[in-house]
């Protein structure tokens, strides 16, 4: 059977926690586990900043689930980021040695999808191997 080209990670994050955390060690906590990019993102919308927070921390689960070491090696929390277009799907972006460890497993793409609510932050990852999104394949995308 031929491998499937394709990593999968998902994770579930409690808001209530990381609401928590962000209370108890704010600038600490956020710094050292966001970008600034991912920062200026949640911190835009009060109301539900503990929710986009969740749900960023979900997918930096996720991803490290997808490649499979989790946060063994020394990678950082900022080095797996959320990017997310004003009004479209989310990714994600590696740095340091999380991509050294994307790229060594051939990696070539990622997908992000995030949901949350007051209570849960959902997210799920899916990796490409090989050819970037497909290419090559025949497989399309949509
Ligand atoms: C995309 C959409 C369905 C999200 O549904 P929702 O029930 O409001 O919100 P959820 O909690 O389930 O998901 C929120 C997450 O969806 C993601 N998202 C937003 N727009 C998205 C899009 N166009 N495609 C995929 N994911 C999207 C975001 O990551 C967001 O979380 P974030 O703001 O913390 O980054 C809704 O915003 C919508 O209808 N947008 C307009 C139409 C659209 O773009 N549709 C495309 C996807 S079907």
């Amino acid at each position: 059977m031929n491998t499937p080209p394709l990593l999968l990670g998902v994770d579930l994050a409690e808001v209530g926690r990381i609401e928590e955390m962000i209370r108890a060690h704010e600038a600490r906590f956020l710094e050292r586990c966001f970008t600034d990019r991912e920062r200026a993102y949640c911190d835009a919308n009060p109301k539900r900043r503990a929710e986009h927070y969740a749900a960023r921390f979900a997918a930096k689960e996720a991803a490290l689930k997808a490649l499979g070491t989790g946060w063994s090696g020394g990678i950082a929390w900022t080095e797996v980021e959320v990017i997310r277009p004003p009004d479209g799907a989310p990714s994600i972006e590696m740095t340091g040695k999380a991509q050294e460890l994307a790229e060594s497993l051939g990696v070539s793409g990622w997908r992000l999808s995030l949901t949350h609510g007051a209570g849960f932050a959902i997210a799920s990852a899916v990796a490409w191997l090989g050819c970037p999104d497909g290419a090559g394949r025949g497989e399309s995308q949509t």
